[in-house]
């Protein structure tokens, strides 16, 4: 496995996580510790970095990498969305900081094997965690007609989401991504498939996020991560579409101000509290130089809080 794509918004994450030796971070997304690197950096000596991912292929890969960092680093094969009993086993009550580069890494999708793009013919995969039993086979061949075209329609925000789902019904069972991709050709019509990206982009990525269950982890994830963090401690998420960003900014917006009173009330009386405070008003986007060398870079969104 080659970690060939530099992290996204690097400087800005290293600025905005704004760490300092000994403090204790998570990196929910390790990947190919690029982000984990440049944190190890400046909280060593002392600190500790507790880098998690659910893809064991990456997590040894960046577990090489940071073997220089020694006892700095903590990497744990999980679901970030399990931040709290991963945080238990350790010993650990609050952190300084945490850090989420949502989504699948250049390597997962490259990889032939696993299934994650239109691009390789394999088997329908797409796990980023390969213990999980669910697989893409699943949705493809065991969803209802409606269910796939809900999620089509949600996650991959497919207008031909009804067609598609129909087709896909009446072609299976469908084994492999090269089957599928032929199936979502013949359910778009011509001349909407000359139009726009691979014909096939939008219903991977809603197939993807279904399996890998990630918009429920990006939810869960923001509310435990939000609560684990000290006072003052930062948390910063990268997402890549607006599905993600938008989860981001609701659970932002409702934890800076989760007062549910009528607008008329003279004054608060629901007790709830404000647990953070955003940094960044309007998500940081990438510029100039990182645009033209990494081309996913161009989607990236980086909201940050601060817990109160
Ligand atoms: C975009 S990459 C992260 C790259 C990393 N920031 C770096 O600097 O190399 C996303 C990684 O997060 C992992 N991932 C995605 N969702 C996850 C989740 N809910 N829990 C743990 N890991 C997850 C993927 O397996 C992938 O390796």
């Amino acid at each position: 496995m080659k970690f060939s794509h530099r992290p996204v918004l690097y400087k800005e994450i290293l600025s905005l996580l704004d760490c300092k030796p000994g403090d204790i971070i998570v990196d929910g997304t390790l990947g190919g510790g690029g982000h984990a690197y440049g944190i190890l950096e400046k909280i060593t000596p002392g600190g500790i970095l507790i880098g998690i991912d659910r893809d064991p292929e990456a997590l040894g890969y960046s577990t090489k990498r940071l073997s220089k960092f020694g006892d700095s680093f903590i990497s744990i094969q999980g679901n970030f969305s399990n931040i709290d009993s991963i945080l238990e086993g350790l010993n650990i009550s609050s952190i300084d900081g945490m850090v989420l580069d949502i989504g699948i890494s250049s390597p997962q999708v490259d990889n032939p094997n696993r299934g994650f793009s239109y691009m390789h013919n394999a088997p329908l995969d797409m796990r980023m965690n390969p213990d999980q039993e669910f697989s893409a086979y699943d949705v493809v061949n065991t969803y209802s007609r409606s269910e796939l075209s809900r999620i089509l329609w949600e996650y991959g925000e497919e207008r031909w989401s009804s067609r598609i789902a129909k087709f896909i019904v009446d072609n299976r069972p469908i084994e492999t991504t090269g089957e599928l991709v032929e199936v979502i050709k013949a359910a778009i019509p011509a001349g909407a498939r000359r139009k726009g990206p691979h014909p096939a982009k939008r219903t991977f990525q809603a197939i993807r996020i279904e399996v890998n269950r990630e918009l429920e982890s990006l939810k869960i994830g923001l509310e435990k991560g939000i609560e684990v963090l000290k006072s003052g401690g930062r948390l910063c998420v990268i997402s890549f579409h607006s599905l993600e960003d938008t989860i981001v900014k609701r659970t932002f917006k409702n934890y800076e101000n989760p007062c549910i009173c009528p607008n008329d009330a003279p004054i608060c009386i629901c007790g709830r509290k404000p647990k953070i405070k955003i940094i960044t008003r309007k998500p940081l986007t990438a510029k100039g130089e990182e645009l033209k060398i990494n081309p996913r870079a161009r989607s990236a969104k980086l909201r940050v809080c601060q817990k109160l």
